[in-house]
């Protein structure tokens, strides 16, 4: 079988001498398409491939059409939006994540930014500490309990927000459940956010949950930029000039953001959460894993279009 590893950021080298070498030790053969500038790259080099791994890269209806022997797709990391799931579907392509693999790297992300953002981006003025502040985890999967650990160690006050979690799974790890959203916002002085973009989603925070955080409020997006309403964001950040906003995706309106709130907003230059050795490690392996044992046994697990 013909796997194709097709990724416009690539994974570091380790990791991709870590996928050969399962790939081809099970017996398939590996392909690389790295940096491609143009879709049109993708859609000749996924033609022949049984099977796909992918991190961000948009796996569309065009792509699918191409990959005229695909039966597999495996998007290492945690976020398949961007996967047409419907069009894998369709064409009766198993469609695969690798949860947990590169959460780590995005939780410390994630306190990085807070510490940057508390710390005036490392500009000259008075700052101020993550300790004793009030920490709200907007949705408790596998990087918001690793990002909860991680506050508990900067002495913060952790709460979360997820209606999938029991309350007392939370308590047992130190964490206080709170019942609704808007109550996570209004009592935590850093919302960090870790919610999937889909339907229900996109666009859902805005002006009538950030306009309730406590004064100084900051929220961290390490998940998806799809989340944010972004004209109610920018009207919020204008009325409230104690509020922050730290973004590991660009929003579209990066620039007007970055004039009009200066230290109070960052967005990095190119989506980093899973940019680790360590993180490219652990999800380029698991795909390859998960791709030869699904061509071995037929093993679906971690399948999303079930
Ligand atoms: C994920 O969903 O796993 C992260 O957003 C990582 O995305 P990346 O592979 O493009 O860095």
């Amino acid at each position: 079988m013909k796997v194709l590893v097709a990724t416009e950021k690539p994974f570091a080298k380790a990791a991709v001498d870590g996928i050969r070498e399962i790939v081809e030790k099970a017996g398939h053969q590996l392909a690389l398409l790295e940096k491609y500038t143009d879709v049109s790259e993708f859609y000749q080099a996924v033609a022949d491939a049984d099977a796909l791994i992918v991190r961000s890269d948009k796996v569309t209806q065009q792509v699918v059409d191409a990959a005229k022997q695909l039966k597999i797709v495996v998007r290492a990391g945690a976020g398949f939006d961007n996967l047409d799931l419907a069009a894998c579907t369709a064409r009766g392509i198993v469609a695969m994540n690798t949860p947990g693999q590169n959460s780590n790297a995005v939780a410390e992300l994630a306190l990085g930014m807070m510490v940057y953002l508390a710390r005036n981006t490392f500009k000259p003025g008075t700052g101020s500490e993550l300790k004793g502040k009030k920490i709200g985890i907007h949705a408790y999967g596998h990087v918001g309990k690793l990002v909860a650990g991680i506050a508990k160690g900067f002495n913060m006050d952790v709460y979360a927000f997820d209606p999938f979690v029991p309350a007392d799974k939370m308590k047992a790890e130190g964490v206080t459940p709170v019942g609704t959203v808007e109550e996570l916002y209004k009592t935590c002085h850093y919302v960090s956010l870790h919610i999937p973009a889909n339907e229900q989603t996109k666009k859902s925070i805005g002006y009538d949950l950030l306009s309730k955080m406590p004064k100084g409020g900051c929220l961290i997006n390490t998940a998806r930029k799809e989340v944010i309403n972004e004209e109610e964001m920018v009207k919020v950040m204008e009325e409230r000039e104690d509020l922050k906003y730290g973004t590991d995706i660009a929003p579209d309106n990066a620039e007007v953001m970055a004039e009009k709130f200066g230290k109070r907003f960052f967005a990095t230059p190119k989506k980093m959460g899973a940019e680790t050795a360590e993180a490219n490690i652990n999800a380029g392996l698991a795909s390859a894993t998960q791709i030869v044992k699904f061509f071995a046994d037929g093993d679906t697990t971690f399948q999303v279009n079930k």
